[in-house]
């Protein structure tokens, strides 16, 4: 039999380290559960991904469930990385999720299976509309919420990456943990780390007093991957990663820190 030297095309990041990391981006797409703690960076890691695809003309699109659009906006524009023109432009898209369920007349607290194919449809008329090959969904968790049993949060979430795919968009699902330990899940109900095709997990570590924050690829299909923890660090220039062991021997001045 012959041996395959056949690598699938990447979705480079562009955030620091990460690519390194995913020996050179995401399969293109995927749908990549980011699971983190809160103020893990969660957020900021998925403006950075829209960011770097934005700053070589992709098309990108953020939803926000967490925090009004404004208030996100005005939160991370304080990183000098983020570039307020690439909104006004229309590179990055930012859609209140609460907005769009007013458009859809889904402002109830659950959702059942027609509400569920009402909004995979507006989700992906979106993507399909602007083009978009790169999509945060910030959080899946608090979206999640509004839909009440188990098997239709699978159906949501396995029809609209399959969906996301066909249009050549990759995605990252931002998902809220409590803990990011090693028994811990990294979902919050339980199904969406066996239907996303990858899982980074986000949290702290303490060190002599201080709360580090760690990034650890758990999977990624299609490719090979590290799986160590990496601190992450937030910095002017954006997400830094740094493989653990190495932490203290390589942070310095020239990463962007005041
Ligand atoms: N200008 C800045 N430079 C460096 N770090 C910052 C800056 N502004 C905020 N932070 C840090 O970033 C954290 C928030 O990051 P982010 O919003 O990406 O986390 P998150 O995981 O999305 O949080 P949440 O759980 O609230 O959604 C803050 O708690 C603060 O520690
Ligand atoms: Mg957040």
């Amino acid at each position: 039999m012959q041996s395959s030297s056949y690598t699938r095309d990447r979705c480079v990041t562009g955030v620091h380290g990460l690519d390194e990391i995913l020996r050179g981006g995401i399969p293109y797409g995927s749908t990549v559960l980011a699971a983190g703690t809160c103020g893990s960076g969660k957020t900021t890691l998925g403006m950075e991904f829209l960011v770097r695809g934005a700053a070589t003309g992709e098309a990108c699109a953020h939803f926000t469930a967490t925090e009004p659009s404004v208030k996100l906006l005005e939160n991370i524009r304080q990183f000098p990385f983020f570039d307020m023109g690439m909104v006004d432009s229309g590179l990055i898209n930012v859609f209140d999720m609460d907005v769009l369920y007013s458009w859809l007349g889904l402002e109830k607290a659950s959702f059942d299976l027609e509400d569920v194919h009402a909004l995979i449809k507006a989700i992906t008329d979106i993507v399909n509309t602007i083009g978009v090959t790169r999509l945060v969904i910030d959080s899946v968790t608090t979206l999640c919420y509004k839909i009440k049993s188990e098997q239709l949060i699978r159906d949501f979430l396995f029809t609209l990456g399959k969906k996301l795919a066909t249009l050549g968009c990759t995605t990252i699902l931002i998902s809220e943990i409590t803990s990011a330990t090693e028994n811990a899940h990294w979902s919050s109900f339980g199904v969406e780390e066996a239907i996303c095709d990858g899982i980074i997990v986000m949290g702290d570590v303490e060190r002599m007093g201080h709360l580090l924050r760690f990034l650890q690829v758990v999977k990624m299909r299609g490719t090979a991957h590290s799986r160590a923890k990496n601190t992450l660090e937030l910095t002017p220039l954006g997400v830094m990663l740094t493989p653990m062991l190495k932490w203290g021997s390589t942070v310095d001045n020239k990463q962007g820190w005041g």
